[in-house]
């Protein structure tokens, strides 16, 4: 009895509550109320999750071992101050301020929850509306030293080659895919009315 009650209860909070609540997830339309951008008309968008936009790029992502350093978690503001530090929450500011918490659906069309283990890094959920610059997040990877006197960011040079003329290094087909998935994490589509007066 005592044996069930330690093994059920912990099995009952860590496995089946969450199990439950994480089959819920769905879709959700807009109404005529919101105001989805680039022509959304669910919640979560299957095709410009854009997040998930670069397959190869995230599994380079997953090879290189960014995960633990930098986490894809925007959390609650009763969990931490992640809402509080400019740009991590998505975009800010003006009529439509985007920024929010994640949402377990912002992750359905990724195969991996890329979640991260710790934060030695920024957290890169929104890193696609912080840097929009194609050769400047290639230099954040190939020269981060350049870019950030005492970061701890390390290089990422094994995925550049020397260019062909000589002069100076290219990227790698690794090093292109992985730039175009960190242009393409922007975890703040606009959430309907629906979603957010659900249950
Ligand atoms: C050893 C830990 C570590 C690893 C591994 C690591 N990073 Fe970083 N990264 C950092 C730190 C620390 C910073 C912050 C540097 C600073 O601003 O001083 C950073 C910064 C960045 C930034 C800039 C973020 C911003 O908001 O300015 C990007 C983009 C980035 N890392 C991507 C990656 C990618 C992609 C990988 C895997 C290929 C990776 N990092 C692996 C520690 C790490």
């Amino acid at each position: 009895m005592g044996l069930g009650i330690c093994f059920g209860l912990p099995w009952l909070i860590l496995v089946v509550v969450p199990y439950l609540s994480a089959a819920k997830v769905g879709t959700f339309a807009y109404s005529e109320g919101d105001h989805p951008e680039d022509g959304q008309k669910v919640y979560p968008d299957p095709v410009s999750q854009r997040y998930g936009s670069s397959d190869y790029g995230r599994q380079v992502y997953a090879a290189e071992g960014c995960a633990y350093c930098h986490t894809q978690v925007i959390r609650p503001t009763y969990a931490g101050p992640d809402m509080w530090i400019p740009g991590w929450a998505g975009r800010e500011g003006g009529k439509e301020n985007f920024a929010r918490e994640t949402q377990p659906e912002d992750y359905v069309t990724e195969p991996v929850a890329l979640l991260g283990y710790q934060r030695i890094g920024p957290d890169l959920s929104n890193v696609g509306h912080r840097i929009t610059d194609r050769e400047e997040m290639h230099r954040h990877l190939r020269d981060p030293r350049e870019l950030e006197l005492e970061g701890g960011m390390p290089s990422f040079r094994h995925l550049y080659r020397r260019s062909l003329t000589g002069e100076g290094v290219e990227p790698t087909s690794r090093a292109d895919a992985l730039v175009d998935y960190l242009l393409s994490l922007k975890k703040d589509q606009p959430l309907p009315a629906a979603y957010l007066s659900r249950n």
